[in-house]
């Protein structure tokens, strides 16, 4: 069967409605398109544990603020209906931003505390924008399960608080980080780096890699690792650093050493494109 596109939130229900009457599981993979192996896994990752996957394409305004990219974000919505559909999707929801945020739409879902440092510190109003639309799209399709990337880290605990705090009746389930060979993180954005910002882009993940082996050895000397990853981005020509910081992996509070599960975040710029990363790092053996 080939794969069914909807457009609004009724045709979206209707074409859910048999698979729930028939008690099929029903997966969500929220998208912003431009659809790369990551997102892929993502979908893979959901076939595996549901009949119906649902794959959302959705370039969601509110999470770009004045002077993003917005305007330039890759949109190639047959390609992606192609290839959601070759890794399992059943169902593509590619609404209408009319669809969406209708004439006199007035509400924002905004989490607190998680938002407030990293990603949240450089784009006011982002995780406003990811917490609403996400919530929206959970609440039109009501999966039981949907699957995010762990590139966006921060966006994943977000989305793992919203539905805590909303009782929102659906498993948040995270999936590693699908990397180039030389260690780059897949990214939608990747396709706006020259060849000379792409060969820098390779010290991000290195960086990160790094310190998350070094602090795997010896959680003690969290700023000194932090002040060499800072250095090393540096001098590897990044444009900007918008931060490098060891957070608690799951209240993201600072920390200063790794005594439990941490995580290595980075955000970067190669001209007008920003990247991020992050990397687990469990606490030396031993400590408790
Ligand atoms: O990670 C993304 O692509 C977006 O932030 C998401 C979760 C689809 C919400 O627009």
């Amino acid at each position: 069967m080939p794969v069914t596109i909807v457009r609004d939130v009724p045709a979206l229900r209707a074409a859910l409605r048999p698979a729930r009457t028939q008690g099929q599981g029903i997966a969500l993979v929220p998208t912003m398109g431009a659809l790369h192996e990551g997102h892929l896994t993502l979908i893979r990752h959901a076939a595996a544990s549901c009949r119906q996957v649902v794959v959302s394409i959705f370039v969601n305004p509110r999470q770009f603020g004045a002077g993003e990219d917005f305007q330039r974000y890759p949109r190639q919505e047959a390609a992606d209906v192609a290839n959601a559909e070759g890794a399992g999707a059943t169902l593509v929801f590619a609404p209408d931003p009319a669809a969406m945020y209708p004439g006199g739409y007035a509400t924002t879902v905004s989490v607190a505390r998680l938002t407030e440092g990293l990603c949240g510190a450089f784009r006011p109003g982002h995780f406003d924008g990811v917490a609403t639309v996400v919530t929206k799209l959970l609440l039109q399709g009501l999966p039981d399960v949907a699957f995010f990337g762990e590139k966006d880290y921060q966006q994943l605990l977000v989305i793992r608080r919203l539905v805590a705090d909303l009782d929102i009746p659906v498993r948040i389930e995270g999936v590693p980080t699908v990397r180039e060979p030389d260690g780059l993180a897949l990214s939608s954005r990747n396709v706006f780096l020259s060849p000379g910002q792409r060969r820098v882009a390779t010290a991000l993940p290195r960086t990160l890699a790094a310190i998350a082996a070094r602090l795997a050895q010896d959680g003690r000397d969290v700023a000194a690792q932090e002040a060499w990853g800072l250095a090393e981005l540096r001098a590897a020509g990044f444009d900007a650093i918008d931060y490098l910081e060891l957070r608690d992996a799951d209240t993201l509070a600072p920390i200063d050493v790794v005594v439990r599960p941490a995580r290595v975040l980075a955000a970067v710029r190669l001209g007008t494109t920003r990247l991020i990363d992050n990397m687990p790092i469990l606490p030396p053996e031993g400590v408790p």
